[in-house]
């Protein structure tokens, strides 16, 4: 089949959905583009006519190409005309019932092939197929915020989903110019579960006074990162990042390695949301943090040692509970979240024994479970054998 005579729905006209309407244009998908709000869709037309004058601009794009592309996409408020769409995206509100609502309307219209796929971030994707007649069909196509520049997408089975499709979908992922990894069903996916010690770890490490959100961010950067965890999270905004923490404890019933922080919290309550506030972690003029960075020579050793080993930690335990495959992982962490190397990897070059003694040093000190080492590790060290990649 033809590029070209492939169709897109896309349910939702907001950061994502028009993000991911772009992609899907520029490889030359006839894409529907479905928003509640005739406002919205507007906005968004407006939003990436800029943004393909400014490709054009900059030599990126032929002028002929922009008109053709921005023609591919149709706005409308009509569920109805999404009917004939081999795929069709979810990316509304944040909010189970909502999606419930747009997903059951949408099955009553297409025909048996359409595949339906969910945006969700932090809702069951098993969850959502569980409302569907047909929830083979179903699954979760997680794109990263700003979709069209963010390479990784991914693709997340419900426990019902054909196999088949989920075939279909990384075709069609690639395709589009993307890197899809597929991810099980579990909170946070994979990158945003592995993530979350950059960030808890950190927060930790202030709250107990050991050391500044300024010396936290050099060490990071030092260790490679191109952001620090603070200046990160104010960029994400604390109430978003906040939400996603808080989201997966609770789906983790309360597992304590993925504690919320106080310290965030009080930010929220604050309003000190980050940069689009004016004042997170830092204070910001003209989006520019003020006051002096720290000196990057510091000895700053043990806080990379004591957040890293949190993050490999994390990423051993999903790869021995199946959340993806080991190339998976260090795929989705470099090219989702860029980090500087795939955490396995990184583990490997430590050695498997000095990041199992930094969690011991670390389990042993504050006596918590959130410093357990994940089993694959011990009996990693314990056979004396590195992990296999590829
Ligand atoms: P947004 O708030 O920018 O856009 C949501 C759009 O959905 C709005 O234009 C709204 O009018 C429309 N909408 C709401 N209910 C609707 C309905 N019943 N029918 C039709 N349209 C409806 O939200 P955003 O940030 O684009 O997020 C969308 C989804 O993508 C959410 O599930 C979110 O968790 C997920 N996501 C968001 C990321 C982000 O960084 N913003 C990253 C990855 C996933």
């Amino acid at each position: 089949m033809e590029n070209t005579q492939m169709i897109v729905g896309i349910v939702g006209a907001g950061a994502m959905g028009s993000g991911i309407a772009q992609i899907a244009a520029q490889t030359g998908w006839q894409v529907l583009l479905l928003d509640q709000s005739s406002e919205r869709l507007a906005k968004s037309a407006d939003q990436l006519a800029a943004v393909c004058d400014r490709l054009v601009e900059k030599g990126r794009l032929e002028s002929v190409e922009s008109v053709a592309l921005q023609e591919r996409i149709v706005r409308t408020t009509d569920l109805q005309n999404l009917a004939s769409c081999h795929l069709i995206i979810e990316a509304i509100v944040e909010d189970f019932d909502a999606k419930k609502g747009v997903l059951q309307a949408l099955e009553e219209i297409v025909g048996e092939s359409t595949i339906l796929a969910t945006n969700t971030s932090s809702l069951s994707v098993t969850g959502l197929a569980g409302v569907l007649k047909h929830p083979s069909r179903f699954l979760g196509l997680h794109f990263f915020n700003p979709a069209p520049l963010m390479a990784l997408v991914e693709v997340v089975p419900a426990i019902q989903t054909d196999q088949q499709h989920v075939v279909q979908c990384l075709d069609w992922m690639k395709a589009w110019g993307k890197i899809p990894v597929q991810a099980k069903d579990t909170p946070g996916f994979i990158v945003n579960r592995i993530a979350r010690p950059f960030y808890g770890e950190a927060l930790r490490i202030v709250e107990e006074g050991l050391a500044s959100p300024h010396e936290v961010d050099a060490a990071m950067k030092d260790a490679g990162f191109k952001m620090g965890p603070f200046e990160l999270m104010d960029l994400i905004g604390n109430d978003v990042n906040y939400a996603v923490t808080k989201s997966v404890f609770e789906a983790f019933y309360f597992d304590p390695r993925y504690r919320p922080s106080l310290i965030q919290k009080k930010h929220v309550e604050a309003g000190w949301l980050g940069r689009k506030t004016g004042r997170g972690y830092y204070s910001y003029q003209d989006g520019k943090p003020l006051g002096s960075p720290a000196n990057k020579t510091g000895d700053w050793g043990w806080i990379q040692n004591r957040i890293l080993a949190m993050l490999m930690n994390e990423a051993f335990d999903a790869l021995a509970l199946g959340i993806a495959s080991a190339p998976d992982l260090e795929l989705a962490m470099t090219r989702g979240v860029n980090y500087p190397k795939g955490l396995l990897e990184w583990a490997n070059e430590w050695g498997l024994d000095v990041v199992l003694e930094q969690l011991q040093q670390l389990q042993s000190s504050y006596g918590e479970d959130r410093y357990r080492p994940a089993p694959l590790l011990q009996d990693l060290v314990q056979s004396n054998k590195s992990l296999e990649i590829h």
